[in-house]
């Protein structure tokens, strides 16, 4: 059975893309903090025909972020699609002359060091299988840095770095590493940013495998 993974899985953008993947198939492993919050999420999907499960994971615990991946790919099977996407703590969204070295510490374990670990953690299965999917989700200050939100500003360019280089070096080997950026509130109903209309986004990213970044609406709308 072929595998997504979401970390930072919630009831808006992550339910979504469990929706999306997993009425074509995917049986799909949803990580959050709460291992109550990501069951009874799961219950929802599985009450839907969808295969889910939840396993708790902190994205600043590196550790416990590889044993919940480890757990996922040892329940579900090696993990095919990989989905970053923990929705970011108010700290990370201070103005720049507020911002202190801590938060941007922080902000940087949550946008960096997550993602790294968890790429490290996932890619050894998707090159036994020859193929897989990395899919990062990041806000506007991803693409144009604003003093308003400074954590995310900066951790964001290093997590953009590292997936378009990410993105380089492993497109050859059938591995596509993409980033979604969706410039201000994801928001039910609106025509670019509905958390369905995303999901969508995100699974043609997956299937058309062209370039790094998407944006889900102009920078400045
Ligand atoms: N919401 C927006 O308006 C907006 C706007 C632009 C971009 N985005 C992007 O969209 C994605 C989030 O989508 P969403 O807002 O619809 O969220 P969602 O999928 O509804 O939920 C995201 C989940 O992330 C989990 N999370 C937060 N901190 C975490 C941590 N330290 N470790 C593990 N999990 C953690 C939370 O669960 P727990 O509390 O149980 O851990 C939360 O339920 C993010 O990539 C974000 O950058 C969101």
């Amino acid at each position: 059975m072929t595998v997504l993974a979401v970390v930072g899985a919630g009831r808006g953008l992550g339910a979504a893309v469990a929706r999306r993947f997993g009425q074509v198939g995917f049986d799909v492993a949803l990580l959050a903090r709460s291992q109550e919050r990501v069951d009874a999420l799961a219950g929802e999907l599985g009450a839907e025909g969808i295969g889910a499960r939840g396993f708790a994971a902190d994205v600043r615990d590196r550790a416990s972020l590889s044993a919940a991946l480890d757990r996922a790919a040892d329940t579900l099977g090696p993990v095919e699609v990989l989905q970053y996407s923990p929705i970011p703590q108010p700290e990370f969204l201070r103005p720049v002359l507020e911002t202190t070295p801590e938060d941007l510490a922080a902000a940087l374990e949550f946008s960096v060091h997550g993602p790294v670990t968890a790429v490290t953690r996932v890619l050894p299965g998707m090159r036994a299988l020859g193929r897989g999917t990395v899919l990062l989700v990041n806000g506007g200050s991803a693409a144009r840095p604003d003093p308003r939100v400074a954590g995310t500003s900066v951790a964001f360019a290093g997590e953009s770095a590292y997936g378009q280089m990410l993105h380089d070096v492993l497109a050859g080997e059938g591995i596509h590493v993409g980033q979604l950026v969706v410039p201000g509130a994801i928001t039910p109903g609106d025509a670019r940013t509905d958390p369905a209309v995303l999901a969508d986004t995100l699974w043609a990213m997956h299937t058309e495998r062209d370039g790094f970044r998407r944006l889900a609406r102009d920078l400045d709308a």
